[in-house]
């Protein structure tokens, strides 16, 4: 869908986490910093559903849009991201044979899951 997504718009997009359960949705330096200073401003008080960020970024002659919007954990989050102990054992044997590396868990409603994280080139 993202994938779609990006083609039809020349936008990309995806997730990423700083315990990320799709290996690829490891974020780059902008976005890791991003991601702890949301949970930076979450913990000073600010609401996690209201916390984005937009910047242009430029690396020597190429700019690029790039934002993020922080993902908020809500109650239906926690029957697959909720802590592991928790979990129904069907989510957990499909969460082990599809992640085995599986940092997305541990989590309580109202932390940052994660982001969305978008750019373009300008
Ligand atoms: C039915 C299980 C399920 C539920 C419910 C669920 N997720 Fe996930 N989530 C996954 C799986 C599986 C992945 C890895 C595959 C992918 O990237 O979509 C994932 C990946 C993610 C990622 C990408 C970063 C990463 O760790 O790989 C974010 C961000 C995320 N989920 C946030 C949420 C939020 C916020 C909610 C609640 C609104 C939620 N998820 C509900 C199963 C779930």
């Amino acid at each position: 869908m993202a994938k779609a997504a990006s083609e039809q718009t020349g936008w990309g997009i995806r997730r990423v986490s700083l315990q990320n359960r799709n290996p690829k949705a490891v974020p780059d330096a902008w976005e890791r910093a991003a991601l702890e200073e949301f949970d930076r401003r979450a913990a000073a008080g600010e609401s996690p559903a209201t916390l984005e960020k937009g910047e242009i970024v430029a690396d020597g002659d190429r700019k690029e849009y790039r934002y993020m919007k922080a993902l908020p954990v809500q109650q239906i989050c926690v029957a697959c991201h909720g802590p592991a102990d928790k979990l129904k054992p069907e989510v957990t044997s499909r969460l082990q044979t599809l992640y085995p590396a599986d940092k997305g868990t541990g989590y309580a409603i109202g932390q940052i899951r994660g982001a969305m994280t978008i750019r373009k080139a300008l």
